[in-house]
């Protein structure tokens, strides 16, 4: 809510105070910025954010980001790992009554649904990752189509909230790209709900994501809509892709699109957001599993080498996937 002109400078006065006693308290600085961006003092809050970020450890406010809003930065490629934690940290009490209520948060049951259209033929079970798994509502989501189902987050206050849902068979504070370039082919399913919103640049992480899927498996994902370019960031410091860029990635890093429809996922002070639902299908053989094949080739040949009588070995069971901490 726009503050009123009179106190708005009085919130000045008490900043500029505090920063005569204090001058390199970044918080001071940061929230001194924000009352001078709402004021329309762009120059001089460009120099708060500024101020703010030579001094605070790391960008846990998303100064960063306000600048690229206010036109003196370039678009950062992802939001900083540290303001997303805190951010999800101090929403994660809250979470699911506000997104769920206010917000009328819908994704992952919209992805739910898109993945029944798109992949009627995929196996009634699957390995799932719940990629930015937040307290767990995609989880719900997914869980009856899970034999096992792995949640990772940045927040561990979101991660606190799911592991209190008992629905996941493990879950790790872990950054998405990061937790996907670790388990190659490890999972048929993959689901970010809501998780692109805080990733500008999604090469990283879709060329992970078909590293940790198996040929044929699929990754769901909910996009907000940018109507031109390929990626921007929005006053929410969220992002918006375009759908060119997002089918344009997906054929790059080896996914076959097979469906990508406008949806509306959530809303923000009562107005729809106009967003985007997609499922991509990984196609034949990623680096991870040409790997595998390979080692398994020579594994093979040298089984044989020692073990002449051995015609072949039966299947080895479906293994689980490696690194999970196990959730309950
Ligand atoms: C809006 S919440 C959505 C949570 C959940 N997917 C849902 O549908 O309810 C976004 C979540 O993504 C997580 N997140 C954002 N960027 C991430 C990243 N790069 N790696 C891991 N988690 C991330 C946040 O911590 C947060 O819990």
């Amino acid at each position: 809510m726009l503050k009123a002109r009179g106190d708005l400078e009085d919130a000045l006065s008490v900043f500029d105070a505090a920063l005569a006693l204090a001058p390199e308290w970044p918080d001071a600085h940061f929230a001194r910025a924000e009352t001078l961006a709402e004021a329309g003092d762009t120059l001089a809050a460009r120099e708060g954010y500024a101020a703010y970020l030579r001094f605070a450890d790391a960008d846990v406010m998303g100064a960063e980001a306000r600048l690229a809003l206010l036109g003196a930065a370039p678009t950062p490629a992802s939001l900083p790992a540290a303001y997303v934690r805190t951010l999800f940290d101090q929403y994660a009490e809250r979470f699911d009554e506000a997104l769920l209520t206010r917000l009328e948060y819908r994704a992952p049951y919209q992805l739910r649904a898109a993945f029944d259209k798109a992949a009627p033929l995929a196996a009634a079970s699957l390995r799932v990752l719940d990629l930015g798994c937040g307290t767990g509502l995609a989880g719900e989501a997914f869980r009856d189509r899970a034999s096992w189902l792995a949640g990772v987050d940045l927040s561990p206050g979101m991660v606190a909230a799911a592991r209190r849902k008992r629905l996941y068979d493990s879950l790790a504070v872990e950054e998405a790209v990061t937790a996907l370039a670790a388990r190659p082919a490890a999972y048929d399913l993959v689901v970010a709900a809501d998780v692109l919103v805080y990733i500008g640049d999604l090469a990283p992480l879709f060329r992970a994501a078909r590293h940790a899927l198996a040929a044929g498996g699929y990754i769901c994902v909910s996009t907000e809509r940018a109507d031109a370019g390929d990626y921007s960031l929005g006053r929410g410091c969220r992002y918006a892709h375009g759908r060119p860029y997002i089918e344009r990635l997906a054929a790059e890093t080896g996914f076959e699109v097979v469906l990508h429809e406008d949806a509306v996922c959530r809303q923000e002070a009562g107005v729809d957001v106009p967003s985007r639902i997609a499922v991509l299908r990984a196609g034949a053989c990623s680096e991870a599993e040409a790997h595998e094949a390979d080692a398994g080739d020579i594994e093979r040949e040298q089984r044989h080498a020692f073990q002449a009588d051995i015609a072949g070995a039966a299947p080895l069971p479906r293994q689980q996937p490696e690194h999970d901490d196990g959730g309950h």
